[in-house]
């Protein structure tokens, strides 16, 4: 792109921990100034959900039908997480929970172990790191562990990160910027010759989850969604998710463990227990059924647990593409730019979605790798 001033003004439309990753590369490190729009509280979405796993080995080897990069993309991000959470904690003072202890596959039946095995087949074909452990290998590793475990992996690159505080750290450093400013509301984008625009900004940033898609821009006096301007971003789905966190009792895992869609994440002083993944729902509240449900099978994994007292349950909704896998990258209309739809995997390629994203918004070279996750990629787009 070409800027009318050597500082350009880029506009993110989002604040969760990608248009918050997006602006903290943009401004504290490429000395572009960023205007942060967003609707809702700032860092409380999808980010403030999740439950902090950095797992590019379980959540992208382990997943049919998806992009065929996701997981070079979640491993980049992976090998990026180490001097982004250094980094970030610096400038903000306070740590974000960076933790290098490796995740914990587990397996309490055949399916799972099946499961397990071919994870480990696809990160050996990979030459990535794993340790293939049996029932006793991974008790002593874990105690917390149910004895009923059939055997396991563990898995070096799968790390964890204190979400919440990260969120926390990035609106820190960025409310502390003279590069950034905050507006609550939504932008007021209008659209002129086909073009989309935002006064006083030289290229925008659709950064917005699952809500991407209901942006909406003016054109001729009549509001239309963002849509129009490129109709992958329809293509961002709602995918739903229930979770809880309990007290971190006597018989908690010190490190993340996890056995098909369960997984326990000790964070702050409790472990997270997550997730449910339903399709098309936007849970405002979680169910007390659906909540029980998810801690017994929590409990079934880590048995200590049992009575471990609720600590707090929520809902949350991650934004789905067909394929699985974000958008990145300038849209088919110039100058307006996307980084959406990163999944089960939000908080783990936030560092490299930043970088790919800050390359593209200010016309630095493109990696191979960078160019597979634009809009124009082919994927099978749903009905
Ligand atoms: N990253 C785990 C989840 O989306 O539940």
């Amino acid at each position: 792109m070409t800027f009318v001033s050597s500082r350009p003004r880029i506009a993110v439309l989002g604040a969760g921990i990608i248009g918050l990753s997006a602006a903290y590369e943009l401004a504290m490190r490429r000395g572009a100034r960023v205007t942060l729009h967003d609707v809702r509280a700032p860092g409380r979405g999808a980010s403030w959900a999740a439950a902090g796993m950095l797992a590019p080995a379980f959540e992208a080897a382990a997943e049919p039908g998806v992009h065929p990069q996701l997981f070079d993309l979640c491993l980049a991000s992976a090998a990026l997480w180490p001097a982004f959470a250094q980094d970030l904690s610096a400038r903000a003072g306070e740590p974000v929970g960076f933790d290098r202890t490796p995740s914990l596959a587990a397996a309490l039946d055949a399916r799972e172990m099946a499961r397990l095995s071919q994870i480990a087949g696809t990160l050996s074909s990979a030459g990535i790191d794993h340790l293939v452990l049996g029932a006793d290998a991974i008790c002593e590793l874990e105690p917390a562990i149910s004895r009923a475990v059939l055997g396991g992996l563990e898995l070096p690159t799968d790390l964890r990160v204190h979400n919440r505080r990260t969120v926390s750290a990035l609106l820190t450093v960025l409310r502390a910027s003279a590069n950034v400013d905050f507006v609550s509301g939504p932008a007021l984008l209008k659209s002129e010759a086909g073009r989309v625009s935002l006064d006083g900004h030289d290229a925008m940033l659709a950064a917005a989850g699952w809500e991407t898609s209901i942006i909406k821009v003016k054109e001729r006096g009549e509001l239309y969604s963002l849509t129009n301007w490129d109709a992958a971003l329809d293509d961002i789905d709602c995918h739903g998710g229930q979770m809880l966190s309990v007290a971190a009792t006597a018989g908690a895992p010190q490190r993340v463990v996890r056995s098909g869609h369960v997984y326990l994440v000790p964070r702050g002083g409790q472990v997270v227990i997550g997730a449910t993944v339903e399709p098309d729902r936007v849970i405002e509240v979680p169910e007390a059924g659906v909540i029980e449900a998810l801690r017994r099978e929590g409990v079934r994994l880590c048995p200590g647990l049992a009575n471990a007292p609720v600590a707090e349950s929520w809902a949350g909704v991650r934004p789905g593409t067909p394929d699985q896998a974000p958008f990145i990258g300038e849209t088919v209309t110039p100058g307006l730019f996307v980084a959406a739809g990163h999944y089960r995997n939000g908080i783990l390629l936030a560092p490299v979605t930043a970088q790919i994203i800050a390359d593209a918004l200010l016309g630095a070279p493109q990696g191979e790798l960078a160019a597979t996750f634009t809009t124009r990629r082919a994927y099978g787009a749903t009905a």
